[in-house]
């Protein structure tokens, strides 16, 4: 098996967020998409070690924002590379709050969709959260980011949670 044709799979860029009990918690994911459309459905695939996975847990409801092609990789490193365990990722970039209590940052983001968790898929290493989207709105006329772009002209690496991980 050539585990390397995982490579020409197509994805965009996005954090997803959640606040539970006072704790705020963000990150980057490759693994978002859209899996109905009556009703409007998202899946997002977090790893169970990322502090965000505890939040949505315990917050029953998750944000996804889209990331534009404005994003830079400071912007990637706040929220890809870095823990919300001891660490603010809300605070560089500006905070507001979606329609289901999440924190996101409205900056370098084209779309945002509010989501209430539905349901819950342990796949291993991570969690399927899929959820209801009961907001969503256009933030920016930017185009979003591809991982595809993220890995050519960033120079993007992928850290060993994401889902597409390889060593
Ligand atoms: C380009 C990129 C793609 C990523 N994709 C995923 C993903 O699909 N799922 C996931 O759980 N983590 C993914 N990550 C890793 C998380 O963003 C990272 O582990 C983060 O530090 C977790 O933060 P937290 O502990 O605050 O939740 C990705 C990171 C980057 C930079």
């Amino acid at each position: 098996m050539d585990q390397t044709a995982l490579f020409k799979m197509s994805y965009g860029l996005y954090v997803v967020s959640a606040e539970a009990d006072g704790q705020r918690a963000g990150c980057v994911i490759n693994t978002a998409t859209q899996v109905t459309a009556l009703p409007p459905r998202l899946m997002v695939a977090v790893h169970k070690d990322n502090v965000t996975t505890g939040v949505i847990q315990r917050a029953g409801a998750f944000t996804v924002t889209a990331i534009d092609m404005t994003a830079d990789m400071p912007y990637i490193g706040n929220f890809g590379f870095r823990t919300s365990a001891n660490f603010d990722k809300f605070e560089k970039y500006g905070c507001e709050i979606s329609a289901v209590g999440s924190p996101y940052s409205p900056e370098h983001v084209c779309a945002l969709f509010a989501c209430k968790v539905v349901d819950t898929v342990d796949v291993g290493t991570h969690l399927l959260f899929i959820g209801d989207v009961v907001d969503a709105q256009r933030l920016s006329d930017e185009e979003p980011l591809t991982y595809s772009y993220y890995h050519s002209t960033l120079k993007g690496k992928t850290p060993p949670k994401a889902s597409s991980y390889q060593a």
